[in-house]
């Protein structure tokens, strides 16, 4: 494989992929993000000499931009992380999840056909379009039911989860009525360095850091699955090498925590590396009103990778999130640089309502 293009490449995942894809020489990188309040490219900074990465600012949605780009870069395999990702953000404002998710993965895709078809026999063969895709398509699950498989049922919540299983839907269209070669990942939460601190994980790390409540909606018993994101990325090179088109994969960590339990685990980590006279992070734990429609519970059976692909993931939780909280200590300048006066608003916004529980 000689170029990728990546979209959404500097978000949490997209970055850390991109990262990735560099430095273990997987690919020449071009990267499309349209820079939201969720990208950071202080995130990519190691990569502004790299002569075989290029980066455009641009919307997946703009179809003559991404015609523009395909032509220019030829790559050889799309994928696609460009979404807005924030379940809470999808419930205040449902517009801007079907824009990107749905209409601009449409886009996307349209844009991926035109160029596709041009192509020699022989490329149009190798090429790719990996679409990065959810578990919370599937809905939410009791603590006896079954985890996800491939073929278990779509069933969305939230605004989010339904603008990324239409996403989904669409790519799969595409590969049944155009024959473009698509494939499909449904992965579980992600965590690791470079996460916008408005998910669960850093934004638990950073309120800890400052002595600030940490905020656990309802009861704090709602289960998800945590997948180390280096891992979540070597899943996605892997099914874009050896994944059969057309089919999904599921990624998980295999790894079901409660709200609470992940918590209070980043409190012990805190506890142990900085704190002073004895001082217990867990006792700044503050249970807040819930998200309405919350899901329950996620868990992955990620068997079908295993079996065919020979995936696991490399990180247990305890090893990867001793990673994560490392990594929020030493790179104060990121931090700083994505808690302005934006992060500020949304922080006000999505708490100040729910302090009485
Ligand atoms: P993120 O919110 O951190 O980053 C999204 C990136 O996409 C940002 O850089 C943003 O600028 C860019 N973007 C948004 N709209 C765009 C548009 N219209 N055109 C071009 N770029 C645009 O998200 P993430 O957590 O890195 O997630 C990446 C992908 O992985 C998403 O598709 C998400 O649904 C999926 N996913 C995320 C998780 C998770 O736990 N974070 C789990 C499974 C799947
Ligand atoms: P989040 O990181 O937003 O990911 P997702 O909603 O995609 O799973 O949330 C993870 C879990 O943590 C989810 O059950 C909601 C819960 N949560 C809290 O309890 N408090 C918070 O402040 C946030 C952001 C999430």
């Amino acid at each position: 494989m000689q170029t990728l293009l990546v979209t959404g490449g500097a978000g949490f995942i997209g970055a850390n992929f991109v990262l990735q894809a560099r430095k273990s020489q997987w690919a020449n990188v071009v990267n499309l993000d349209k820079l939201t309040y969720a990208s950071n490219l202080q995130t990519l900074a190691e990569l502004q000499d790299d002569p075989n990465y290029h980066f455009v600012q641009g919307d997946i949605g703009n179809s003559e931009l991404v015609s523009n780009v395909l032509e220019q870069h030829q790559p050889d395999a799309i994928i696609n992380f460009a979404a807005e990702s924030h379940v809470d953000r999808s419930i205040l404002s449902p517009q801007d999840f079907i824009q990107t998710n749905l209409l601009g993965t449409f886009q996307l895709l349209e844009a991926s056909r035109l160029y596709w078809q041009k192509l020699s026999s022989q490329r149009q063969k190798q090429f790719r379009f990996l679409h990065v895709s959810t578990d919370e398509v599937y809905g939410s699950l009791s603590p006896t039911d079954t985890p996800f498989r491939e073929d278990t049922p779509y069933a969305p919540n939230s605004p989010y989860a339904a603008s990324k299983a239409g996403s989904d839907h669409l790519v799969r269209a595409y590969y049944h009525t155009y024959g473009l070669p698509t494939l499909t990942t449904n992965c579980s939460n992600n965590y690791g360095p470079c996460q916008f601190p408005e998910k669960l994980i850093p934004l638990t790390i950073l309120n800890a850091l400052d002595g600030k409540p940490l905020p656990i909606y309802g009861d704090g018993q709602n289960v998800r699955d945590w997948l180390y994101v280096a891992d979540h990325c070597d899943a996605l090179y892997l099914v874009l090498r050896q994944g059969c088109i057309g089919e999904t994969y599921n990624i998980g960590g295999q790894n079901e925590q409660t709200n609470l339990n992940v918590v209070e685990k980043i409190c012990a980590v805190l506890d142990d590396l900085v704190s002073k006279s004895g001082f217990k992070h867990s006792s700044l734990i503050a249970f807040v009103k819930d998200r309405p429609g919350h899901d329950q519970r996620y868990a992955i059976d990620c068997g079908k990778i295993y079996r065919d692909l020979g995936w696991q993931p490399k990180e247990s939780f305890d090893s990867g999130l001793l990673k994560t909280v490392e990594w929020y200590l030493s790179n104060s300048a990121w931090v700083d640089s994505v808690r302005s006066g934006a992060y500020q608003n949304w922080i006000k916004q999505n708490y100040e309502d729910r302090k009485a529980a």
